[in-house]
């Protein structure tokens, strides 16, 4: 298993990725999501490859904090360290572009990803965060 960046060819198996990791929603356009990432950094879009794509993590760095989103790794491959190779990668590359601070959103009801995050150095800040969509999807 290898920790690389996005490529084109990934797109298929990574929008399937996020389907089977429940990481969808009608809301959100996995290929514009894709398309998006890539036209802004590129490299800050990492994936996990044995012969399949089998994780992935989508991060961005705004110029004051850099974000995590889509950490994923195929239902039959949790639990072997691949979303802690993942996190750790990315971080790594927003470490390299400077950036102070990582944040990730986790959805309410997804409690499973607060014992991730939280064995991984992560802790809840006292933020409630809002959105307001200015494209629809
Ligand atoms: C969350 C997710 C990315 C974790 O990836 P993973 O490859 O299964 O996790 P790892 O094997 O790297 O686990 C790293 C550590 O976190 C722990 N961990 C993993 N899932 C956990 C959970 N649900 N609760 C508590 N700890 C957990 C592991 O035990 C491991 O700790 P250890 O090394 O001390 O044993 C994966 O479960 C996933 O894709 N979930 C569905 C999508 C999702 O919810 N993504 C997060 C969106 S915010």
């Amino acid at each position: 298993m290898i920790l690389r960046t996005y490529a084109e060819p990934d797109r298929e198996a990574v929008i399937a990725l996020w389907h089977a990791a429940g990481l969808t929603r009608p809301w959100n356009d996995p290929g514009r999501d894709i398309d998006r990432a890539t036209s802004t950094w590129p490299e800050l879009f990492v994936v996990a490859a044995a012969e399949e794509v089998v994780g992935t993590a989508m991060a961005g760095y705004d110029g004051h904090r850099g974000w995590v989103y889509y950490l994923a790794v195929e239902p039959g491959r949790q639990g072997e360290g691949i979303g802690r190779a993942l996190l750790a990668e990315a971080e790594s590359r927003l470490t390299a572009l400077g950036c102070p601070k990582v944040m990730l959103m986790v959805r309410r009801g997804n409690e499973g990803a607060h014992g991730f995050y939280g064995g991984l150095g992560y802790s809840e800040d006292e933020v409630a965060t809002f959105g307001k969509r200015l494209i629809p999807d």
